[in-house]
């Protein structure tokens, strides 16, 4: 049948996660930095920037001498393209030994900065995913971004150059198409190499790769990425990561009194469960701890969804993918910190045995709560995550979840909305956002509203009615995190893309990457 060869595969594919290896899993990426003449560089690919006018950027000014002028007359006859990351391939450039020359356009002079230079960088990215080179050097603007140091952009670009070779290994039977994957990539930069450059190189490559695991887990379908699966994975780490295990099971979580964690889980052949893991980078400090909504189907229940893109809703187990990524990444990078990830996991679906709107529910913090919508079930699930997580005693607890249609309404497809009940941890998280290309936008919990949420059967119901969807989901959540300084992130825009090119993007990792590292460098310095 063909649904069991699927699972087959992404057996094999979990295996890969873990780090087993497949004969057809593509060699690993290799980063290498160094100063040297670009056109010295033997190399398939050797990718220069360029000012639209002619104006060449400073490491290509020394291949433009070498090929006496050519570089520039060429980069001007062709008319580089304003728009940064639009580019030109040149053959058997005079004066220089690399096969090809990419000639990327940096846009505007006046107005090169993080954007354009980001541009330029995914447009290198996308033309050695496309193109045949095995190995390349890049010289792309480095160290010329106002107000960011080398450092950053390193990181930046070596970031945005492996997560752009990312390719679902899809169970299609014509697998061949898969892309050529390039194998070294040269960061030629102006300066000696330092520690802390070699540092920027692999903290980006660790995000990418976090990034990497999270769209993958949120791509595999429902009938394969299921509450037990992801359990699976977590156990298959605990020896391969050295990251500390726990899966609750639903009795478990029955005796802690999870009733409304379970409510959601109950009509699914998939029983539910909550993941618990501990990756202890530092002894006897104060944990940071991610809740990750790990929806792995959410049809809607009994207060059924549409069925206009219903497929989308398997990536409703996004937040849960993030905490992968992200408790990955800090393992990979040995960052010094405690850092615990909770995943809260269910399939939402309908049946004989599910709950009702007008059900009641007890959550373990003991709090009741009229289920009103059925739909609402993320919010049912972290509360009780977000109680259990009160054991750590946390130094700060970070909540990931693709929970409103509502934020994407409000903030589209750019930016997640950030909502907190602690201003420094707020504040760090934006700046983190914006530092990381991976940006939040912060959201109001203003106690006025929590009044959407009263009902005459319980202490509260999961329903804020259509005005501010987002924000009243929050308030939900702000009632179960009184014990610690908290962040809620709705990803439900950012974490995936619909249409043509449909699928995870990886998001918020970077975000959350980049607030590890910063922690991790505060506690390194104490
Ligand atoms: N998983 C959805 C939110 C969502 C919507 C994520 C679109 C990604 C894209 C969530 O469980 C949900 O269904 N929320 C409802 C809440 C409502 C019933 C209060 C929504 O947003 O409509
Ligand atoms: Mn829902
Ligand atoms: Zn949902």
């Amino acid at each position: 049948m063909a649904t069991d060869d699927v699972s087959v595969r992404a057996r094999d594919s979990a295996k890969a996660h873990r780090g087993g290896t497949r004969s057809e899993s593509p060699a690993p990426l290799h980063f290498g930095l160094k100063t040297a003449p670009p056109s010295k560089e033997l190399t398939d690919l050797l990718v220069v920037g360029a000012f639209p006018g002619g104006a060449l950027a400073p490491q290509a000014q020394e291949i433009d001498a070498a090929s006496q002028g050519k570089l520039s007359a060429l980069a001007i006859q062709e008319e580089l393209d304003e728009k940064a990351g639009s580019s030109l391939m040149l053959y058997d450039l005079p004066g220089t030994v690399a096969r090809r020359v990419l000639v990327v356009s940096l846009g505007p002079r006046e107005r090169f900065g993080e954007k354009a230079f980001e541009d330029s960088v995914r447009a290198v990215a996308k033309a050695l995913l496309e193109g045949k080179a095995t190995r390349a050097t890049v010289t792309l603007p480095l160290a010329e971004v106002p107000n960011r140091s080398l450092a950053w952009q390193l990181q930046r670009a070596s970031c945005l150059l492996a997560d752009g070779q990312y390719q679902f290994d899809a169970p299609k039977q014509a697998n061949g198409a898969k892309k050529h994957n390039v194998r070294d990539i040269t960061l030629l930069i102006p300066e000696k190499p330092t520690e802390a450059l070699e540092l920027a190189v692999r903290r980006g490559q660790a995000i990418a790769q976090g990034m990497a695991l999270t769209k993958d887990l949120g791509n595999l379908p429902g009938n394969v990425c299921h509450p037990g699966y992801l359990a699976d994975l977590a156990r298959s780490w605990s020896k391969e990561l050295g990251l500390e295990v726990e899966v609750l099971e639903r009795a478990d979580m029955e005796k802690l009194g999870m009733g409304s964690a379970l409510s959601v889980g109950r009509a699914s052949e998939q029983p539910c469960r909550l993941i618990v893991m501990r990756y202890r980078g530092a002894k006897k400090s104060a944990p940071i701890v991610l809740v990750g909504k790990g929806v792995t189907f959410d049809t809607g229940g009994i207060s059924l969804k549409p069925g206009e893109d219903l497929d989308m809703m398997k990536y409703d187990m996004c937040g849960a993918a993030s905490v992968y990524g992200a408790m990955k990444m800090a393992a990979q990078l040995a960052l010094p910190i405690d850092l615990v990830g909770i995943v809260a996991a269910v399939e939402n679906m309908p049946g004989g045995n599910a709950t009702r709107p007008g059900d009641v529910v007890k959550s373990m913090s003991g709090q009741t709560i009229e289920i009103l919508n059925t739909d609402a079930e993320g919010r049912l699930i972290l509360c009780d995550a977000l109680t259990y997580a009160e054991r750590f005693e946390p130094a700060c607890v970070i909540d990931i979840a693709t929970l409103t249609g509502a934020c994407v309404i409000a903030l589209g497809t750019q930016t997640s909305g950030l909502y907190a009940n602690d201003e420094a941890l707020a504040s760090e998280l934006l700046t983190c956002g914006t530092d990381a290309g991976d940006r939040a936008w912060r959201m109001p919990l203003f106690d006025e509203y929590q009044e959407q949420l009263k009902s005459n059967f319980a202490d509260m119901s999961n329903l804020g009615g259509r005005p501010a969807g987002s924000v009243t989901a929050a308030c939900f959540l702000s009632r179960f995190t009184k014990a610690y300084p908290w962040a809620h992130l709705d990803i439900a825009g950012t974490a995936s893309i619909g249409g043509d090119k449909k699928g995870a993007t990886g998001r918020p990792v970077p975000l959350i990457s980049e607030f590890l590292i910063k922690r991790a460098e505060r506690a390194a310095a104490h």
